[in-house]
């Protein structure tokens, strides 16, 4: 399933900015609509006149052109490079007005508990600059909207304009006037200028993402010297009993359950074949310092299940 002619839908209100420059963006917004619910730049993907669009900027087709030949996994399969993004797009174009509840479903509502975690371990203060990579329905966005305070700044960012959809409706409907909603490839993050963010977060979204070295690196360049990244995230399981029952819930339980409730069982396949291919705790922190960040740790939630890793920008 592709989205890509289909016309945004008009934003529920006007919750953001009215500046049209950002120190955030790598250029200034166009005048006359409010940040991040307006057209695009001349990276736009797609071309829609409908006022109230997200920006987009190098999305799935655009994305990955140096990767040609190159093969990666989309859950246990074998794929061309080139073809995960527009893969790991239908996955969420499908379950995207399902997600929420799915999440509570398949986690017993624990993924709430990893999420507040991870916030607390960001450290984030009043008046901050936070983005948000992957963020989807926008549980992290929510809450940084409102540690951040007025005189701070949240972006709520994705590649995918269902999820973000969802996202910007429920933070508007949430009264978040301190958020911008921007649709962006993590591999490049192209339309945020260096050095711009205090913190940016990236939650269960690092799996899908083809190129996550490319990632880091983008995260680490956009991010301001002192500040600091977190990567919440699936990982591996510290106590083999325990992760044979988890196997054998996530392999059987959650495609019955995607199924039943987003009539969608591979998507949910997907996610537990993902969970299974995405490095080890031990490997991301590898990556994270060959991206340049500098004491790097990790933190792992319900015995391995997840794990919050953080590095920080010197
Ligand atoms: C499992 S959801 C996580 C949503 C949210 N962060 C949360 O924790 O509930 C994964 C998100 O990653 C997004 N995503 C996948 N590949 C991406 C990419 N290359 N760049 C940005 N977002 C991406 C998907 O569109 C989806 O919204």
């Amino acid at each position: 399933m592709s989205n890509e002619n289909q016309k945004p839908s008009q934003p529920k209100g006007l919750a953001t900015k009215t500046d049209t420059t950002s120190p955030f963006l790598s250029e200034p917004l166009p005048q006359g609509a409010p940040q991040g619910q307006q057209q695009s730049l001349q990276h736009a993907a797609t071309d829609s006149s409908v006022s109230g669009a997200i920006p987009k900027y190098n999305l799935p087709k655009g994305a990955n052109t140096g990767n040609v030949g190159a093969t990666t996994h989309f859950g246990y399969q074998t794929i061309n490079s080139e073809e995960k993004a527009q893969k790991v797009a239908e996955v969420f174009h499908s379950v995207a007005s399902k997600y929420d509840i799915m999440n509570d479903l398949m986690s017993f509502g624990i993924h709430r508990l990893w999420k507040r975690f991870a916030i607390n371990m960001s450290g984030v203060r009043r008046g901050q600059h936070v983005l948000d990579i992957a963020g989807g329905t926008g549980d992290l966005a929510k809450v940084f909207s409102r540690e951040v305070g007025p005189q701070g700044h949240v972006v709520l960012s994705d590649i995918n304009e269902s999820m973000l959809n969802v996202g910007r409706d429920r933070l508007i409907d949430a009264g978040c006037t301190n958020v911008d909603f921007v649709l962006a490839n993590a591999e490049t993050l192209e339309p945020f200028a260096d050095n711009s963010f205090d913190l940016v977060t990236i939650s269960f979204g690092l799996r899908n993402v083809t190129d996550k070295d490319a990632a880091l690196e983008a995260m680490y360049r956009v991010l301001k010297p002192g500040g600091r990244l977190l990567i919440l995230e699936f990982s591996k399981p510290v106590f083999e009993p325990f992760s044979k029952l988890y196997d054998l819930y996530s392999f059987t339980a959650l495609p019955i359950m995607g199924k039943i409730v987003a009539n969608d069982s591979e998507s949910y396949k997907y996610l537990a074949e993902s969970i299974r291919m995405h490095p080890d705790q031990r490997t991301l922190k590898g990556m994270m310092e060959h991206a340049g960040f500098q004491n790097c740790d990790y933190h792992n939630l319900t015995g391995g299940i997840v794990a919050v890793h953080r590095g920080f920008k010197l």
